[in-house]
């Protein structure tokens, strides 16, 4: 008789946004005049600007001419892509990547859940607490746990690192010895950020022990203050111990579309085995490449003009996000991030649970965040509330927290 991957009934419920959206599922079918706003998953609301389509068009018409015609593609991505990528986010900012360090997926969130594989399973993996529960959930499936330790109540291989008000949401360095260690930046789900100097120490920290960062940079196009990094490899040193995961999803509205990439440099390497050798062959082994349309989209994202357009919807983004950390600090509540990321972190008042507020907001109000505990212990008390809404939806948001 067949058995089952025993490490899915480690698991702790449902993933965190399929439980948002059965709660809220439930409500509106109990109130179907429920006019919800949902301020909850971080999914964008802005239409794909004009120069994408237009490059989604041609590529489309392209597709029905025998000399254009694109059948399988190469599973790394094509070269159009993966060199445009090289020049405009890494030369353009002064870090040495090349086009055949990039692998194109369909979607950051695959390839952090995926990169797992190609780690040994006794790993010791670092995580930040508050985090996107992908990281974590993906390394149980995969058995890399260790024991369950009755003390702390969690498993072995897994050092979770606080991040609150008190150390300005930037983990310390663990003095127990990771092997992987989870860094994102812009953060999900405080929405804060890391100095240039900070990543440093951890670029440094991870040469000197032997461990390797995974780089979730999926928010960067955020960043509007200087001297914030937008990419780990403008540290010193990243390239033998950093890899680095971008999204589409954010910065240019993909998540319906798809589009992604994982940059791992040649130099890093584990007892001499690259691992830029061993996602190649993950990636030729169980995947055929990202739709030839949807990379043709993902080259119109760096055309001058469609530069611009994307400028407008992230300002359009960040000044809902304004909006709501101004109107919620006027109103006497303390938030955090916000400023270069279009998440917000409200501190849950009268020492509330974040479930118990999640209910509240909804049945009260009807507006839907993301609990701060479905991302870990330490966002117990906290509430995450996306900038990712309409600008209407945003304002009345506030008007309504403000009534309640
Ligand atoms: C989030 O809301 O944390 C993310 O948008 C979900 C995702 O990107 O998978």
């Amino acid at each position: 008789m067949f058995t089952i991957n025993e490490n899915y009934l480690k698991l702790q419920g449902n993933y965190l946004f399929s439980t948002i959206a059965g709660k809220v599922n439930e409500y509106k079918a109990n109130n179907q005049d429920a006019d919800i706003i949902r301020l909850g998953i971080g999914d964008v609301t802005q239409p794909i600007v004009p120069a994408i389509i237009e490059a989604l068009h041609k590529a489309v018409d392209e597709m029905g001419t025998e000399e254009g015609f694109h059948g399988y593609g190469p599973e790394q991505g094509y070269a159009f892509l993966r060199e445009t990528i090289a020049r405009e986010d890494y030369r353009a900012r002064g870090c040495e990547i090349k086009a055949d360090e990039i692998f194109i997926s369909d979607g950051a969130k695959c390839d952090v859940g995926n990169i797992q594989e190609i780690f040994g399973i006794d790993n010791r993996v670092a995580i930040c607490d508050p985090v996107y529960p992908v990281y974590v959930d993906t390394n149980v499936m995969a058995g890399r746990t260790g024991a369950y330790n009755s003390i702390t109540n969690g498993f072995d291989h897994l050092i979770y690192m606080p991040c609150t008000p008190m150390n300005g949401f930037v983990p310390e360095l663990p003095s127990v010895i990771p092997d992987i260690i989870y860094l994102c930046f812009p953060n999900n789900p405080t929405g804060m950020t890391i100095t240039k100097e900070r990543l440093q120490q951890w670029v440094d920290y991870a040469n000197k022990n032997g461990a390797v960062i995974l780089y979730d940079a999926a928010y960067e196009a955020y960043i509007s203050e200087k001297g914030i990094p937008h990419s780990i490899y403008e540290c010193e040193g990243a390239r033998t111990c950093a890899i680095e995961m971008h999204s589409f999803s954010k910065n240019a509205g993909f998540t319906g579309l798809r589009l992604g990439y994982t940059v791992i440099p040649k130099e890093l390497q584990s007892n001499g085995t690259s691992l830029h050798s061993l996602w190649n062959r993950r990636h030729g082994t169980k995947y055929n490449g990202a739709p030839y349309i949807v990379q043709r989209a993902g080259e119109a994202v760096y055309s001058e003009v469609g530069k611009k357009q994307l400028s407008e919807q992230i300002a359009y983004y960040m000044k809902n996000a304004k909006t709501i950390r101004e109107g919620l600090t006027s109103y006497g509540y303390t938030v955090y991030g916000g400023d270069n990321a279009p998440y917000i972190w409200w501190k849950v008042p009268n020492g509330k649970k974040s479930w118990q507020f999640f209910d509240e907001l909804l049945e009260k109000v009807q507006i839907v965040g993301t609990p701060g505990v479905g991302f870990g212990v330490n966002g117990e008390g906290f509430f995450r509330l996306t900038a990712f809404g309409t600008y209407e939806n945003t304002i009345e948001a506030l008007e309504r927290i403000k009534r309640m």
